[in-house]
């Protein structure tokens, strides 16, 4: 990720009235709505949203604070709300010393946040040739896209199923991802739809659970499908969206191009994509 830089950028410049140097971030300042914390090391907040700001369920936005000597310290993050909403959501792991996180876990009601509105990525419905089926297969923070994607009609109107598995440590770990697929249950108008069509599968892998084990084993195993009362994995029904660590990554993709799966993109719609999460600072 390009991450942009300016030694005299200052946000909150008291001498705004006799600098010749503007802020160069002051058109980029979204002020945060609301926070929440799930637990030690895992939050979600929502910035209001730029009239202007166009994105696509389940794209990337740069995000980030001053830092302070004055340069910014930008991250990429998916956008966790769906294109329709009016403000933007974002879910983030807390790293202790981490330059960008050990600050953002401290935001506030009414603080500002720098967001860079061009929006990107491929974990995207333009990114898939038609199926009947999505999965959703996400570990940790890799849940943020599928919670755009999860709460926008069109994937309601391109899927027959849609089936998001979320794997963490613990059962904290999946506090975000739970209230989201309740909320879209409930919603007024993705709810019915979403009753039908999604299934969530959340996993655990230390800590014991309804569902335990890395959902690359499940998979091999046959367990998930078993347990969702589904086929096996075929590339003439299934698309699949790929969102967490590396390994993660690279183990899955490694089991889609097993099962005759070809990777997509936004310029070659296929029938599998995978972004990597945010992970580390
Ligand atoms: P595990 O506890 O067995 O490592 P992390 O916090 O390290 O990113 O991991 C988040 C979740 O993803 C954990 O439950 C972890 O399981 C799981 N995980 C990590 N790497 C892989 C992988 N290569 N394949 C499947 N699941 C993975």
């Amino acid at each position: 990720m390009n991450i942009q830089s300016n030694n005299n950028a200052a946000s909150g410049n008291a001498d705004n009235t006799t600098s010749t140097k503007p802020n160069p971030f002051a058109d980029n300042m979204q002020k945060v709505t609301s926070i929440h914390h799930w637990n030690d090391h895992l939050f979600s907040f929502r910035l209001t949203r730029p009239q202007s700001m166009r994105f696509r369920s389940g794209e990337f936005a740069m995000i980030g604070l001053m830092g302070d000597n004055g340069k910014p310290i930008l991250r990429a993050y998916s956008i966790a709300s769906p294109f329709w909403d009016e403000e933007l959501e974002f879910f983030s792991i807390k790293v202790q010393n981490g330059p960008l996180t050990s600050r953002l876990q401290h935001i506030k009601v009414g603080d500002e946040v720098i967001l860079k509105p061009k929006a990107t990525g491929t974990l995207v419905n333009d990114a898939l040739i038609p199926g009947k089926r999505l999965y959703l297969l996400a570990t940790g923070t890799g849940i943020a896209p599928f919670a755009s994607l999860i709460r926008d009609p069109e994937t309601y109107e391109k899927f027959e199923e849609v089936i998001v598995t979320h794997t963490c440590r613990h059962i904290s770990d999946l506090s975000y991802g739970k209230d989201v697929v309740e909320r879209t249950m409930n919603d007024p108008l993705i709810g019915e739809e979403a009753v039908q069509k999604l299934k969530y599968y959340p996993t655990t892998t230390q800590e014991p659970s309804e569902h335990e084990g890395r959902i690359t084993n499940l998979i091999n195993s046959g367990k998930l499908f078993k347990d969702l009362n589904l086929p096996a994995l075929s590339p003439e029904t299934d698309r699949i969206m790929i969102c967490g660590s590396m390994p993660f990554n690279i183990d899955v993709k490694k089991i889609c191009l097993e099962n005759g799966f070809e990777e997509g993109s936004n310029s070659r719609p296929a029938s599998f994509v995978l972004e990597k999460a945010f992970v580390g600072e």
